[in-house]
This record gives structure tokens, C-alpha cells and sequence, in this order.
């Protein structure tokens, strides 16, 4: 059989469709703005059956006006030898008749880079695309395709609408006038969605972070370790800004642990209150949190001033102290304690001292025997009793808070006290009954 020689064989399989191929392609890579012409009159219109098909309306289901209208010079001006021919810069073609975008991009402090290099085809197709938009790329992908986005998807939990590639739900894609092109300032970007939160907004009491730069300076608005995506955990959180308070608390020797362990968020709100201090509830209702046991207070017959008025905080350092029982000002303890001068300042912030260091009175005070000031007498002495000998601070069912008992070691010692018009009776269970009696001065037997 006579074969056809190798070469013969690789030349009409390999090189003649190469051939026509090229043949084909050179017809309509234009080198000349003429040979653009001379194409383009050749037919009728730009699109048929035949004709650069892929503009078909019916096949492309977004297909952009001018190309849908065969203004396909608007843009192929045949500025040949520009590839296709086209404009140098994309922009200014499309800019020609996106006169908003201009204005946008013009009047803008932060215009997105390819935005500003007129290169508006790296994110729309010129033609027409499956996307809205005429996206060149599902949303999703169209930012990562030159932005490194593993920082911003780095922590375990991820904002829903970036998880959804929704960036322009806060991002202006072509320009603003915010930093990182956001489409709105502080905390109106964030409230667009968290609408729960604009009432708050208008509370008495708003922190301050949320009105000057919105909610970034705690939440990362991407991505971050927890739920709730805050830039530092909430236990140091509030002291990287309150330093201040920070030096106080680690300066105090008697801590509240939730004030030392930076559970500032049990008692503080972090965003706005109706309460001065960003306080979460009324003060009294917040240690009761805690210190449920003591709610029974509430129920006694009587309660002193500012516990009635819910005020612990009056006495009480919630964020910690140098005295005990976390009190804001000295106050002893003991059954017993020599008079002096400072010892009981807690109560003489609101109590006059006099009613303790004048001997003879009127006045002063209503525990008197004549003008023998009760007070005085048993609590300014070398062994004078504490307040707390007799009262109760927070609250009572005896008249003028005075205490119903007494520890003495195991011991529950009670204690009776009756009141009269001009005086009272006491009954405790340390000594024999004594009366005193402010208009005629009653001589108790031993
Ligand atoms: C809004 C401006 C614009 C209009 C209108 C337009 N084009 Fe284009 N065309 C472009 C741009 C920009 C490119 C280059 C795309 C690239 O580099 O990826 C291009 C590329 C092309 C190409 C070569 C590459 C390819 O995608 O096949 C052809 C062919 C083409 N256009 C045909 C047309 C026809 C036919 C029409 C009218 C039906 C038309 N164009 C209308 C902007 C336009
Ligand atoms: C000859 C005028 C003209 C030119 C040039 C032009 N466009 Fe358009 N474009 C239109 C018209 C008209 C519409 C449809 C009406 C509208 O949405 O504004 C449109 C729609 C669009 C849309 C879709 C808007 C939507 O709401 O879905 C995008 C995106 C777009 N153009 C991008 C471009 C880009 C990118 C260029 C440059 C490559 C460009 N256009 C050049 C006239 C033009
Ligand atoms: C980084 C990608 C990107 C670049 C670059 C870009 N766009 Fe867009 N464009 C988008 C996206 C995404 C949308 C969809 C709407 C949105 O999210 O704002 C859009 C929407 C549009 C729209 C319709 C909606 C509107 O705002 O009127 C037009 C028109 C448009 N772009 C024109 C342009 C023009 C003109 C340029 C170049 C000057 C350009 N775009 C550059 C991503 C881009
Ligand atoms: C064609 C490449 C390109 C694409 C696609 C792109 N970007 Fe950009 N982007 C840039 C360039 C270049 C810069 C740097 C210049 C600047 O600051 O605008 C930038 C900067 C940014 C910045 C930082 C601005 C600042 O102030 O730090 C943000 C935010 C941003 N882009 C968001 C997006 C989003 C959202 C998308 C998707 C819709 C996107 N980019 C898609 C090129 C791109
Ligand atoms: C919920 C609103 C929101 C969404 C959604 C969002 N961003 Fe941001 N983005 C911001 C804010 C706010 C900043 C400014 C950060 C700051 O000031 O701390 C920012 C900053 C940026 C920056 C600048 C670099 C930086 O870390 O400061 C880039 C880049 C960026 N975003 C890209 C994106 C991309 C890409 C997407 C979509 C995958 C996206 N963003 C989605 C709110 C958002
Ligand atoms: C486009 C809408 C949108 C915007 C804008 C937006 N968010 Fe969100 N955000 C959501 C959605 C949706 C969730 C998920 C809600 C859910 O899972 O219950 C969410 C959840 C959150 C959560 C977690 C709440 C929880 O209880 O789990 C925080 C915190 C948050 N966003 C803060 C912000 C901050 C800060 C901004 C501004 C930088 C912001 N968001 C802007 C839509 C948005
Ligand atoms: C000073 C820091 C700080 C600022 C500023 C801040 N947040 Fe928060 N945010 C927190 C802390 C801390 C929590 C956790 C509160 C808790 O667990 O009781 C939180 C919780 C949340 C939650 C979860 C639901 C809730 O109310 O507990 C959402 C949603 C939220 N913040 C959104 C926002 C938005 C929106 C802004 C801006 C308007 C903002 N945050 C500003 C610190 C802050
Ligand atoms: C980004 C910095 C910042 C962070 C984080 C921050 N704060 Fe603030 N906070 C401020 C500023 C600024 C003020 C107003 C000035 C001032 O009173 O110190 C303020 C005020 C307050 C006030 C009111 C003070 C007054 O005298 O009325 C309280 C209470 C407060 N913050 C508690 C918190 C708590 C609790 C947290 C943690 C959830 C926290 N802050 C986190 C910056 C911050
Ligand atoms: C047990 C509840 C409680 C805890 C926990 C707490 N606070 Fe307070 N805080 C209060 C109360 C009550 C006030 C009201 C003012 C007062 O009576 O001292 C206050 C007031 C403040 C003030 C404004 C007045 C001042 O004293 O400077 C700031 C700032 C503050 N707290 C920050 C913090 C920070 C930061 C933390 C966490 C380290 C924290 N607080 C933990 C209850 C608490
Ligand atoms: C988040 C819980 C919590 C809240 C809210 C709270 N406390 Fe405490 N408090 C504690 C814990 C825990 C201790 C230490 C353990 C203990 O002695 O019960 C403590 C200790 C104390 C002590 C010292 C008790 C002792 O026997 O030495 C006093 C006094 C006190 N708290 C008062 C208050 C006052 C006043 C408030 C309201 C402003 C308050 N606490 C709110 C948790 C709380
Ligand atoms: C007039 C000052 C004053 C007020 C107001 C006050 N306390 Fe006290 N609190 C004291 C003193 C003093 C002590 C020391 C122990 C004692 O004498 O009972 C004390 C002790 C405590 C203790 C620890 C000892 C115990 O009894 O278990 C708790 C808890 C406490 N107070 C909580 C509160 C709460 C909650 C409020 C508000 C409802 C409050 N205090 C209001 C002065 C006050
Ligand atoms: C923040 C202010 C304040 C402080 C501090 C204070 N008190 Fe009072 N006290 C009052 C007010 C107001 C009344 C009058 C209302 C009442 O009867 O409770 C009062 C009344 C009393 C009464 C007499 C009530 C009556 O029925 O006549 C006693 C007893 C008393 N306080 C003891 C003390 C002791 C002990 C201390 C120190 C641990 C103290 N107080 C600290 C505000 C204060
Ligand atoms: C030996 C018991 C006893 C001691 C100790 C005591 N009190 Fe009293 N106190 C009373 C009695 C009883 C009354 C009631 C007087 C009356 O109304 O008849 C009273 C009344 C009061 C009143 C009401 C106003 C007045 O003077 O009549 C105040 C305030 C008060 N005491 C504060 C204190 C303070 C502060 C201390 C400690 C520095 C203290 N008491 C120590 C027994 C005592």
C-alpha cells in the first residue's frame, strides 16, 4: 500500500485547521481602526444568529443596555491599535454615561483603588453576565480575587454578612467619603441592621465610644475568637480604656471579686442605660444578684435611709476598698473599740459627730436620760461600744434600727427595746433593764 509519508500526514492533520484557524482569527484581530470598519459595515448590526452570539438577550440573563441596543461603539470606538478598540481607560467609556458613579467618585474622599485606575472591568462585565450587577464573579469571590481576606475570616466566629460575602453591606465598592469606604459613620453602620439597638441610642446615658466612633472600638466587625467578636475578652476589655480605674481597683487591699476579676458587665452596661453610671439595674437590685440571702432585708419592719432608697453603694466601694467589708469609709467591727477621732466616719457622712462627743445635750441626739447623752456615754470611752453594739446598719424590726440580738461567740444574746413618747427601755440579755427618758431623767438601780 502506498503510504502517505509521516510529515505529509502530521501537516494536513496538525497545521491546515491551525491554518484556517488563524486565517479566521486574523480577519478579526484589527490591527487598523479601517479594518474595524470595514468588519463592522460588512454586516447588519453587530449581533444575529451568527454574529458574536453571545450578546443574545435571551441567553444572557443579565445583558447591559448599550450592548442589548447594538451600541457597541460607545465603547469599540475602533481606536485601533488599542486592544479591541478601545479607550485606553475603561473609566472614562464608562464613566461617559454612569454620571452618578462619576459624581460619586469625583466628590469622594476614599475611592477604592481600581475604581480610581478606571478599571471597572475587573469587577463588571462590559457585556453582560449570569450576576446582577453584570458581576464578573459570584460576590463572595469577587473582593478575595485581590484582597487577602484570610485576616479578616481568621477567628472562629464570623459576622453573618461577611460569612455571606455581603461586603457591600457596609463597603461602598467604588467610593465614600468614610475611611475603609464605609457606607455610614460609627454606630449608624451597625444599627442599619441592629435596629433592636437604636431605641438604646437614645437613652439618658449612652458610653461614650459608641457615640464618638461607633461599635469597632470593642466589636471586630469581621471575625473573631467568639460570638460576639470582641477585640479583647470582656474581663480586660473595659480596663484597656479605664485606666484609671483599673490603678484604683488593683491599688484597693480588700477586693469585690466581681471588680477584681473584671466582671465589670455584671453591674455596667457596656452600650447605654436609663441609669447614671451605665448601671444595669438600680444599685440595690444589682448586689441582691449576688447577695441573694440579703434581700430579706427588704422585709423587715424597718430600713435605713439609703437602703430604702435602694442606695448599698453609699456605704459599699463596689469596685473594691481599703476597709472592711469593701466600706467606703471607716467603721469598726468589734463589740467593743476606744473612742477616736475617724473611727466612724461611714456614719458621720450623714450623721452629725456631736451626737457622740457632747456629753450634755438637748439636742443632739433623742437617746438621752435628761440631758445625759446616751450616745456619748456608751460609745466615747476607752471601752466604748460600736454602733453595731446596738444597730443593725441595713435594716430592723425594732424601732430606730436597733439590733434584735446579739453573736457572743455561739451565743445568740437578744435584745428587747421598747419605745416611749419622751424615752425607751432596753432589755438586754447582758445586764438588767435600763430606761432613759429625754424630759424626766429616769435613775436606773444596778
Ligand atoms: C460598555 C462598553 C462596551 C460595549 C457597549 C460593548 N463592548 Fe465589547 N468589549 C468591551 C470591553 C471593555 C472589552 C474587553 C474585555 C476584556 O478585556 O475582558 C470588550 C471586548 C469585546 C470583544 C473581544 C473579547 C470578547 O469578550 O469576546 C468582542 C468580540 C466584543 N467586545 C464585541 C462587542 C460587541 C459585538 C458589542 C455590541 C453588541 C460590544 N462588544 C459592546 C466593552 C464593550
Ligand atoms: C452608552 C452608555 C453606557 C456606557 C458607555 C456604559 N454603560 Fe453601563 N449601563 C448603561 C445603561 C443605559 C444601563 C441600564 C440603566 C442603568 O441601570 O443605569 C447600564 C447598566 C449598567 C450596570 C448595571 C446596573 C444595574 O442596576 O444592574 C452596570 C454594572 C454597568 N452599567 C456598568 C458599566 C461599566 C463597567 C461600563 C464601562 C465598561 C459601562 N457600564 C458603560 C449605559 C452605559
Ligand atoms: C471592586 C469591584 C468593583 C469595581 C472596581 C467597580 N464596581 Fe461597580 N459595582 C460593584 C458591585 C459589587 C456592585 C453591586 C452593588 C453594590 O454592592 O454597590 C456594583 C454596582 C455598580 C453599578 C450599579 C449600581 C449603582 O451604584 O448605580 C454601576 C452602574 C457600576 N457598579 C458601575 C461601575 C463603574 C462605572 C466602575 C468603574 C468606574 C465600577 N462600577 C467599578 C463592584 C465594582
Ligand atoms: C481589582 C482589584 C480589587 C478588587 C476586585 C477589590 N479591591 Fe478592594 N482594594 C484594591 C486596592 C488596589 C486597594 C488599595 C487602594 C485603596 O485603598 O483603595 C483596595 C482597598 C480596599 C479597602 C481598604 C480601604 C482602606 O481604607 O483601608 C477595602 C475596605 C476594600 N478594598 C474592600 C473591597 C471589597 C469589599 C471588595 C469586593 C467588593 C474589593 N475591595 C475588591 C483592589 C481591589
Ligand atoms: C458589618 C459591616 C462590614 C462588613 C459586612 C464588611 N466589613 Fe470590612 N470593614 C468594616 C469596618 C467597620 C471596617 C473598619 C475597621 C476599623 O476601623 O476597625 C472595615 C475594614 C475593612 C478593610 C480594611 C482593612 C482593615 O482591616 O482595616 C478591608 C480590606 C475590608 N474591611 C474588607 C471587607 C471585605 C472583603 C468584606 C466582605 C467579605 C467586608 N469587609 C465586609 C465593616 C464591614
Ligand atoms: C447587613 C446587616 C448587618 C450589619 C450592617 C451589621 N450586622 Fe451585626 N449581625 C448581623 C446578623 C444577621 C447577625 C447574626 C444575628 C444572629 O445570629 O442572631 C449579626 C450579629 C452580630 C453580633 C452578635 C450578636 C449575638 O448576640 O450573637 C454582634 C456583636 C454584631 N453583629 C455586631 C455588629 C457591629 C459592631 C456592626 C457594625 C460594624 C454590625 N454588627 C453590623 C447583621 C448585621
Ligand atoms: C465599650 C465596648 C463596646 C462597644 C463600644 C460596643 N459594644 Fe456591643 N458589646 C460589648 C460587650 C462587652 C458585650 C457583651 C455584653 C454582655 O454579655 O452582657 C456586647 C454585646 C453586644 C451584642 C450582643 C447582644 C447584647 O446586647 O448583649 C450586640 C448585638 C452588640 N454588642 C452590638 C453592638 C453595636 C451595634 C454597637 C455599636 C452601636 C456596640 N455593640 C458597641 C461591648 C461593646
Ligand atoms: C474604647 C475605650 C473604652 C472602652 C473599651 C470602655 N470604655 Fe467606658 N468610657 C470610655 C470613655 C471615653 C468614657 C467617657 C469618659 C469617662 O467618663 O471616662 C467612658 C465612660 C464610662 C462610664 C461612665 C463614667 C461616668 O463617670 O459617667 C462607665 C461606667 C464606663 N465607661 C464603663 C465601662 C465598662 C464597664 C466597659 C467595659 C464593658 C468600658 N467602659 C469600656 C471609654 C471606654
Ligand atoms: C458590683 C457592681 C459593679 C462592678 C462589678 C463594677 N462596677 Fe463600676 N460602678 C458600680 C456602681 C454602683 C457605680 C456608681 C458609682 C458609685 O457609686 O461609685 C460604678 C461606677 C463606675 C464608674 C464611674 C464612676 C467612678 O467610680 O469612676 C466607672 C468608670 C466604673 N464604674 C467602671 C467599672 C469598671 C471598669 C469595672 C470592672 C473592672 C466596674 N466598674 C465594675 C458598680 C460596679
Ligand atoms: C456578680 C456578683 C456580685 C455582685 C453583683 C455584687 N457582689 Fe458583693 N460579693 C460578691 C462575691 C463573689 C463576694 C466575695 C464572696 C463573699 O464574701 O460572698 C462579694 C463580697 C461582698 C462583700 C464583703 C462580704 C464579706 O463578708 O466580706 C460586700 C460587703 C459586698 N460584696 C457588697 C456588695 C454590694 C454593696 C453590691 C452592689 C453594689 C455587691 N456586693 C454586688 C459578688 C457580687
Ligand atoms: C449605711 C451604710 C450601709 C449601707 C447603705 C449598706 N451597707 Fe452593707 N454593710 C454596712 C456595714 C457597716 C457592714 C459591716 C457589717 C455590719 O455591720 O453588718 C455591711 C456589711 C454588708 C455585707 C456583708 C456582711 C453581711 O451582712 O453579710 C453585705 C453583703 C452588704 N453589707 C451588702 C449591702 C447591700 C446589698 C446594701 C444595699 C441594699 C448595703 N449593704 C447597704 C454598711 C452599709
Ligand atoms: C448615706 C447617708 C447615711 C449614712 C452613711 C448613714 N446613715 Fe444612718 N441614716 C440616714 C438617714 C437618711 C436616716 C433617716 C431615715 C431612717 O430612719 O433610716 C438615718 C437614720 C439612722 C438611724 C436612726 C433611725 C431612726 O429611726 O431614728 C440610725 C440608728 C442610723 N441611721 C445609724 C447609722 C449608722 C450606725 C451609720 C454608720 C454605719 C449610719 N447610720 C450611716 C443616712 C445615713
Ligand atoms: C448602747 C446602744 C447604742 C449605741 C452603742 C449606739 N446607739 Fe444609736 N441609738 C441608740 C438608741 C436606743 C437610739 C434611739 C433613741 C431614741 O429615739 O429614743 C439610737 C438612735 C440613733 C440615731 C437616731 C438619731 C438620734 O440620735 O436619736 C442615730 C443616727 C444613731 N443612733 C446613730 C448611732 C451611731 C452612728 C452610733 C455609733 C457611733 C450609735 N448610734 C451607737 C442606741 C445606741
Amino acid at each position: 500500500m502506498n503510504r502517505p509519508n509521516l510529515p505529509s500526514l502530521v501537516f494536513i492533520i496538525l497545521f491546515i485547521p491551525i491554518l484556517l484557524i488563524l486565517s479566521v482569527v486574523s480577519a478579526f484581530a484589527f490591527e487598523t481602526a479601517d479594518e474595524y470598519y470595514s468588519h463592522a459595515s460588512a454586516f447588519r448590526g453587530c449581533t444575529n444568529s451568527e454574529c458574536h452570539t453571545e450578546f443574545d438577550a435571551a441567553k444572557s440573563s443579565f445583558l447591559h443596555e448599550p450592548v442589548v441596543s447594538g451600541e457597541c461603539d460607545e465603547c469599540h470606538t475602533g481606536n485601533y491599535p488599542n486592544k479591541y478598540g478601545l479607550v485606553n481607560d475603561q473609566g472614562l467609556t464608562c464613566l461617559k454615561c454612569h454620571t452618578k458613579i462619576e459624581h460619586e467618585v469625583q466628590s469622594s474622599k476614599f475611592v477604592h483603588g481600581p475604581v480610581e485606575s478606571g478599571d471597572c472591568i475587573s469587577c463588571h462585565d462590559a457585556h453582560g453576565s449570569g450576576r446582577k450587577f453584570l458581576l464578573n464573579e459570584p460576590y463572595s469571590d469577587l473582593c478575595s480575587s485581590c484582597h487577602n481576606l484570610k485576616g479578616l475570616y481568621s477567628g472562629a466566629s464570623i459576622h453573618k454578612p461577611v460569612k455571606d460575602g455581603n461586603c457591600g453591606l457596609c463597603h461602598d465598592v467604588h467610593a465614600s467619603n468614610y475611611k475603609s469606604r464605609l457606607i455610614d459613620i460609627g454606630a449608624n453602620l451597625c444599627l442599619a441592621c441592629h435596629d433592636d439597638m437604636v431605641s438604646g441610642m437614645t437613652a439618658e446615658f449612652v458610653h461614650e465610644p459608641l457615640i464618638k466612633s461607633g461599635c469597632t472600638d470593642c466589636h471586630d466587625p469581621h471575625s473573631g475568637k467568639n460570638r460576639l467578636r470582641l477585640k479583647v475578652n470582656t474581663d480586660k476589655l473595659c480596663l484597656t480604656c479605664h485606666e484609671g480605674k483599673r490603678n484604683e481597683i488593683e491599688q484597693y487591699t480588700i477586693k469585690h471579686a466581681p471588680a477584681s476579676e473584671g466582671k465589670c458587665i455584671e453591674c455596667h452596661s457596656p452600650h447605654y442605660s436609663s441609669n447614671q453610671y451605665l448601671l444595669k439595674d438600680k444599685v440595690d437590685k444589682l448586689c441582691f444578684k449576688c447577695h441573694k440571702d440579703k434581700e430579706i432585708w427588704k422585709q423587715r419592719r424597718f430600713q435605713h435611709g439609703p437602703v430604702v432608697q435602694g442606695n448599698c453603694s453609699a456605704c459599699h466601694n463596689p469596685h473594691g476598698s481599703d476597709n472592711a467589708f469593701v466600706l467606703r469609709l471607716a467603721f469598726p467591727h468589734k463589740f467593743y473599740t476606744a473612742y477616736e477621732k475617724g473611727k466612724y466616719d461611714l456614719c458621720f457622712n450623714c450623721h452629725k459627730e456631736a451626737m457622740i462627743t457632747t456629753k450634755m445635750s438637748k439636742t443632739v441626739t433623742d437617746f438621752r436620760n435628761g440631758e445625759i447623752n446616751l450616745h456619748n456615754l456608751h460609745v466615747n470611752r476607752e471601752k466604748g461600744r460600736t454602733c453595731r453594739a446596738c444597730h443593725n446598719i441595713h435594716a430592723s424590726d425594732q424601732y430606730d434600727h436597733l439590733r434584735e440580738g446579739f453573736m457572743f461567740g455561739t451565743v445568740n444574746i437578744p435584745i428587747y427595746y421598747f419605745k416611749t413618747e419622751t424615752g425607751g427601755k432596753c432589755v438586754p440579755g447582758c445586764h438588767k433593764e435600763r430606761k432613759y427618758d429625754r424630759v424626766k431623767k429616769v435613775e436606773n438601780k444596778n
